[in-house]
């Protein structure tokens, strides 16, 4: 088990690049099963992470070549497209359930383990299954594992999302990729990774486009070649990092972002009084005292993001006043909360709303991540605490940051990594 002590009190002071998103690289790399024989992806500011990396695994056992040179990806489709993938990879992250759609599309047929639910909430797929469905493809689940198959190619549909999933938007678009005809898919998700995706699939050839913004018209193609794109960056990683210049008392710039896909963030740290500049390509924060209470609702982009929830609520338990979450996207995406409050902060829960009085200050204490962005928030409320902290479980953290002690212990934190 990896744990991260953190001694607090350290203001973070300096300037950081922020890596590729984890939440745009993984579906771009699940595209490259799309390709057609002999062609490539060549995939830019990719992130080092082990949910890339379990990715990497995926796409090999499918039978695509993947070599990562630090943070580029070339995929190539050298023939073989299997379509079976052991439930062990499968299980170790959500993100696998992106090679679905892409799969059926090319080979007709899936068989693959139903990704199971996850800390944060059950996460079902069915979003997924109605629009393959709705395509033409059978559905059977049975054993664990679920079956999609289609005589000859999908058939272009229109679809309609009862709710603005990411993961089905994206998969439903890899579906329709190699589909026969037109798939329109309404109340899509608006995420900028979903236009990565849009505009990797346009570079190999697609016809797609968005018709407003939750509108997205996909014309099936006969094969796809291969292109080359960077991945856009990770405004969670972004968001995380300023928030713990913040919470460390500190000034901390962060580069290589873009500020326009974190405007609910912006808009929140502005309203709690947090000294706020960007431009075109960066953001700083400088703490300027304690910041003030906020009232906030976690919501499709660009509504505030759940994944930034726990870290906003690690900022707002020191904050001045009562401040509310409403977390509307995951049912169970408090379990940060009974750490927190090992830490001092005074959090209740009601029913999806987390009421938090603020507190001058946290103190360490030994705290378990029970998910990603509860490690990484967990780590930042021991940036603010008084004395030492340690995070166990501190793997879940790997999954989504790179490099994240080394960044915050450049920035001037007094933080280290303990395995074992
Ligand atoms: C993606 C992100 C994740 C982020 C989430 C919400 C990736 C790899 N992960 O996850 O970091 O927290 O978006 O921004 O991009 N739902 C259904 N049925 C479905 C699909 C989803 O009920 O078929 C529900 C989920 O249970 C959840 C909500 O819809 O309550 C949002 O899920 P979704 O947008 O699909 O998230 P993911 O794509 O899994």
């Amino acid at each position: 088990m990896s744990k991260i002590v953190v001694e607090g009190g350290w203001p973070l002071e300096g300037v950081l690049k922020v890596q590729g998103a984890k939440n745009a690289a993984l579906p771009l790399m699940a595209a490259s099963i799309l390709l057609g024989e002999g062609e490539s992806l060549c995939l830019e500011n990719i992130p080092y992470l082990k949910d890339v990396e379990t990715m990497v695994e995926i796409l090999s056992i499918i039978g695509l070549s993947v070599s990562l040179d630090g943070n580029k990806a070339l995929i190539s489709n050298s023939g073989v497209v299997n379509e079976e993938v052991p439930y062990e990879l499968m299980r170790r992250m959500r993100g696998s359930v992106l090679i679905l759609g892409p799969l059926l599309s090319k080979k007709g047929k899936v068989v693959l383990p139903m990704p199971g639910g996850c800390p944060i909430g059950s996460r079902p797929i069915d979003l997924h299954l109605k629009g393959f469905a709705l395509m033409g493809a059978e559905i059977s689940i049975s054993h664990g594992y679920v079956e999609a198959r289609t005589n000859g190619r999908l058939k272009g549909a229109k679809v309609y999302l009862d709710f603005p999933s990411v993961g089905a938007t994206e998969n439903i678009i890899m579906a329709a990729a190699l589909a026969k005809g037109t798939t329109v898919i309404e109340n899509a998700a608006r995420e900028p990774e979903v236009n990565n995706l849009i505009d990797l699939l346009s570079k190999m050839g697609l016809d797609i486009g968005r018709d407003g913004d939750s509108t997205i018209v996909i014309t099936g193609a006969d094969g796809l070649r291969g292109a080359s794109i960077p991945v856009i960056p990770d405004r969670i990683a972004a968001g995380t990092y300023l928030i713990a210049g913040v919470m460390s008392r500190g000034r901390v710039r962060v580069e290589k972002v873009n500020p326009s896909h974190m405007e609910a963030l912006l808009a929140k740290l502005v309203e709690s009084g947090v000294d706020t500049s960007y431009g075109e390509d960066w953001v700083e924060v400088c703490y300027s005292g304690r910041p003030k209470a906020v009232k906030l609702t976690t919501l499709p982009y660009p509504g505030f993001p759940t994944d930034l929830q726990a870290q906003m609520m690690a900022l707002l338990s020191i904050a001045e006043g009562t401040s509310v979450i409403n977390e509307t996207i995951f049912e169970n995406r408090f379990m940060h909360v009974s750490e927190l409050r090992r830490m001092g902060a005074m959090i209740e829960i009601e029913g999806g709303s987390a009421i938090i009085k603020g507190v001058s200050s946290l103190t360490g204490a030994q705290v378990v991540a029970t998910d990603l962005r509860a490690g990484a928030a967990l780590v930042l409320a021991g940036l603010s605490a008084a004395g030492i902290t340690v995070v166990s479980n501190a793997q879940h953290v790997d999954r989504g940051y790179e490099s994240f002690v080394e960044n915050l212990s450049a920035l001037g934190a007094r933080v280290r990594r303990e395995e074992g």
